[in-house]
């Protein structure tokens, strides 16, 4: 079986749990970001990875999805700043599975990932008041995805490799 792991990172939260989970394929196996992946063909499955941003999948991720994935064997992670039982966070999870419309879709995984301190400060000088507020919240993101959070997705990548495979 041939895998590719790929994602999107602004500020490597999304690399880290591609990472983890690339470490539990075995055999054939890749590991790229993105913008160097031109097409699925010859993949049995693909992990696609990347951030919520402004509520929605982060838009070069969407763009592949929705060129690339139907058909596909494709399981998604994605990390967001915003705590993982947060009232928002069904709704974007169902636009990025929106996103692979058409795929088969293998598991989605999702976790919280730290807000960087250059984002947080975009955030506190926009008018936004909700970004403002998600700014103030940066503290309890910092660190994340923990060795916690981590290790749910190696557990994730498995059950998903058992399903594909
Ligand atoms: C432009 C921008 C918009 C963002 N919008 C959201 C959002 O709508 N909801 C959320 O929970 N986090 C949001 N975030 C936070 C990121 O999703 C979060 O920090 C993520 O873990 C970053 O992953 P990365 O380090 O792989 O880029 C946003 C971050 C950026 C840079």
């Amino acid at each position: 079986m041939k895998v590719l792991v790929t994602y999107v990172s602004q500020t490597g939260n999304t690399r880290k749990v591609a990472q983890a989970i690339f470490d539990q394929v075995e055999g054939g196996r890749e590991l790229k970001e993105l913008p160097q992946v031109q097409a699925l063909d010859g993949y049995d499955l693909a992990f696609v990875g990347f951030p919520i941003q402004a509520y929605a999948p982060a838009k070069p991720a969407a763009d592949f999805l929705q060129k690339h994935a139907a058909g596909r064997n494709i399981a998604l992670f994605i990390t967001h700043a915003s705590p993982e039982d947060s009232p928002e966070l069904p709704g974007w999870l169902d636009s990025c599975r929106a996103a692979a419309a058409g795929a088969r879709l293998a598991g989605v995984f999702h976790c919280q990932g730290e807000l960087s301190e250059q984002v947080a400060d975009f955030m506190t000088k926009s008018k936004d008041e909700k970004l403002i507020a998600w700014a103030k919240d940066r503290p309890s993101t910092i660190g994340q995805p923990d060795a916690a959070r981590l290790e749910r997705a190696r557990q994730w990548a498995r059950g998903v490799l058992a399903k594909v495979r």
